[in-house]
């Protein structure tokens, strides 16, 4: 029988980790959100509040339905907390060295049992499992901006995964509501691979002056369908996570597509990284 997952803990609660611990909190799990320290988990807390505050705010949620959810959410500096969880996703900065030192952490502080997963938009997941001591039980759960929203979950197996681990992940990503889809572990997966070049290549056309920021976000929202243009969804995404993927991807794959263009780069070292700083290729109040 496939593995529930009761007890799930999410390290990093920034836009992406908050969200995916609004996702499983409100199927009705058990969850305990770890952040460095207390400022980065007030930050987290923030998140939680205001996400589940607009549904309420919307009608779509009671205020007694919010209280438990919120209510199912523990939110702790200690990694040690994690002793009893079923599942870990990890959702930190895209920075191997950082991910490698915390799941050695998560291999010792968690029990043998637990599936230790990470929410990499493109790092290596073999590389990220082979440092621990049970490289079978780490796998690839990818969850999109805004995660209490998008639909999709990339679930990425690794040529040592555990078999039927892939299928438990799927599983569990149907209970969330999502629709899984599975991957191997080649840099950006099937979703980065083919946005991040495009987004990357809406940059370049910007500093070509073939249009300006609005008008591009217009023809592709208007004329493709799209729900947003490309300048709105990389403030969207952030523009550091944006830039990070596009260098991965452009390292492994030496693709001049995904060649950060320079304008991202300038806006990254700036600090202006899209709609979580309040300024990106727009402002926002
Ligand atoms: N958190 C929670 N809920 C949110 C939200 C957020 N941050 N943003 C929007 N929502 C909810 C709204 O509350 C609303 O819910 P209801 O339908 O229940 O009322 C719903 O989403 C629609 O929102 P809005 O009406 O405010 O706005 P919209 O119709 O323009 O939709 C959007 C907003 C869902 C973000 C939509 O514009 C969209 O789908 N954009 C594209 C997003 C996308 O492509 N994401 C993937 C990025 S790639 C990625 O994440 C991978 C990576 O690794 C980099």
């Amino acid at each position: 029988m496939a593995q529930t997952f009761e007890t799930v803990g999410v390290v990093g609660l920034g836009t992406m980790g908050a969200g995916i611990a609004e996702v499983f909190a409100r199927s009705g799990r058990r969850v305990i959100g770890v952040e460095a320290d207390d400022v980065a988990l007030e930050r987290g807390r923030g998140h939680l509040e205001r996400s589940t505050g607009r549904a309420v705010a919307k009608g779509k949620l009671t205020e007694d339905a919010q209280r438990e959810i919120l209510g199912r959410v523990t939110l702790t500096t200690s990694r040690a907390d994690l002793a009893d969880a079923d599942l870990v996703i990890e959702a930190i900065p895209e920075i191997m060295e950082f991910k490698r030192v915390l799941f050695a952490d998560l291999d010792r502080v968690c029990k043998p049992s637990a599936v230790l997963a990470t929410n990499t938009s493109s790092l290596s997941v073999t590389a990220i499992a082979a440092g621990t001591s049970r490289p079978g039980r780490v796998i690839g759960m990818h969850f999109f901006n805004p995660a209490p929203v998008m639909k999709l979950v990339e679930v990425i197996h690794t040529v040592v995964t555990d078999d039927g681990l892939a299928d438990d992940i799927a599983a569990l990503a149907r209970s969330l509501g999502k629709t899984p889809i599975t991957a191997g572990d080649r840099a950006g997966f099937v979703v980065n691979r083919l946005l991040l070049g495009y987004l990357n290549h809406a940059c370049v056309l910007l500093e070509a002056g073939v249009a300006g920021r609005d008008d591009i976000d217009a023809a592709m929202k208007l004329g493709v369908g799209l729900p947003m243009g490309p300048f709105t969804l990389l403030d969207l995404i952030g523009l550091d996570t944006s830039y990070e993927v596009c260098e991965v991807l452009f390292r492994e794959t030496r693709d001049r597509r995904h060649a950060p263009a320079p304008v991202l780069r300038e806006l990254v070292t700036a600090g202006l990284l899209g709609r979580k700083t309040g300024r990106g290729f727009y402002s926002y109040g």
